[in-house]
């Protein structure tokens, strides 16, 4: 089913996004039109706690000149009511650079804060939680990417956006689940090679080796601590109990379970594939959240939801986005000449289109 469902990507890449909304209606909505949009997900007895939350952070917004950015995990009641820009890791890096404002709140994990910092160097960039963190971003260090130099010489380096700034700095070009297809075919024309060190998913790098078999990928042993826990059963448990269901998985998921999936995407990916192809019902193999904020555009699909929750993106919170506004505690600070480094190794990925 793989091929089906990279040809099912490939078609979906020309169909109109859904993803990323860049605007900042969210703040001129009254309270209950908000409400309107997380009633599935938060009971008429919880909304007023958030709504005084909700209130205070678009007041805060106002006197501080913030915007928000939010991760497609993020959970509904923020991703929907507060967020102004919200996406998959791409579109975050991609808009971060457009941003006028003169802080930026991250609601997503620490190494989205610090791509956010690295493109706006002069902004602040608050983390709600600085323990937000990404179970791919601590399996690899700079040194580790070092020592890998020594054993690969003149094999180019392509890691992850799940990487700390001290990895993004040691790397030739970054990439995401979005466009890292395009990200290794573009390095192996451009440097002349058909050996590339893609790190630290292995995951990833596995999956896109299936569609680029031309080039030698090398991979790493890190893994989504989300992403990993799905099986190939599972999707078959979900194909027996729900006839007829679409499986959209990330290509974080080990390639076992991508095979059996319909269609592998990054998550905006998979919102566009939604929108396009508007399936009866469907599974996304991801987190947790991104159905329930997917689920809000279009209420006549229905969504099988098997949970695997990132305890790190849960870690943001109305309560948390709010007291960063209000005390400007949580920014994130970037060596400068460390910086300068990782920037190039990200601004390399945003130039490829
Ligand atoms: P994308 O939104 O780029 O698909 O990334 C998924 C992810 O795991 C971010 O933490
Ligand atoms: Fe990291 Fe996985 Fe959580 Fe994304 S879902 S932040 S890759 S641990």
């Amino acid at each position: 089913m793989l091929d089906a469902a990279i040809a099912a990507r490939e078609e979906a890449a020309i169909a109109p996004p859904d993803l990323p909304r860049r605007d900042s209606g969210t703040a001129g909505l009254p309270l209950p039109d908000l409400y309107a949009r997380v009633a599935r997900h938060i009971t008429p007895a919880e909304w007023p706690l958030h709504a005084r939350e909700v209130e205070a952070i678009q007041r805060l917004k106002r006197e501080r000149n913030a915007v928000i950015l939010g991760h497609n995990y993020q959970a509904p009641e923020i991703f929907n009511t507060v967020a102004d820009i919200v996406g998959d890791s791409l579109a975050l890096a991609r808009e971060a650079v457009n941003v006028e404002a003169d802080v930026i709140v991250m609601a997503g994990v620490h190494f989205m804060a610090e791509t956010a910092k690295l493109l706006n160097p002069s902004k602040t960039v608050l983390m709600p939680d600085m323990g937000a963190g990404c179970s791919l971003a601590d399996s690899i260090t700079g040194a580790d990417i070092r020592l890998l130099r020594q054993h690969y010489p003149g094999v180019p380096v392509v890691t992850y956006v799940n990487t700390s700034a001290e990895v993004k700095a040691e790397s030739d070009y970054c990439c995401t689940s979005g466009n890292a297809v395009k990200v290794v075919r573009h390095v192996a024309k451009e440097w002349g090679v058909n050996r590339i060190l893609m790190l630290p998913d292995e995951y990833l790098a596995q999956n896109v080796q299936k569609q680029v078999p031309e080039i030698e990928l090398i991979a790493w042993k890190g893994h989504c601590e989300v992403h990993e826990r799905f099986t190939p059963q599972d999707i078959r448990d979900l194909r027996d109990n729900h006839p007829g269901v679409v499986v959209l998985a990330h290509p974080e998921c080990p390639p076992e379970v991508v095979a059996e999936a319909d269609y592998a995407g990054s998550t905006a990916d998979m919102a566009n594939y939604v929108g396009s192809h508007k399936p009866g019902r469907v599974v996304l193999i991801t987190e947790c959240s991104m159905a329930d904020n997917v689920a809000v555009n279009h209420p006549d699909i229905e969504f099988v939801r098997p949970c695997n929750l990132c305890p790190h993106m849960r870690r943001i919170t109305l309560a948390n986005i709010r007291r960063a506004l209000e005390t400007m505690q949580g920014a994130v600070e970037i060596d400068p000449a460390l910086a300068e480094r990782a920037r190039a190794a990200v601004e390399r990925m945003i130039a490829i289109r």
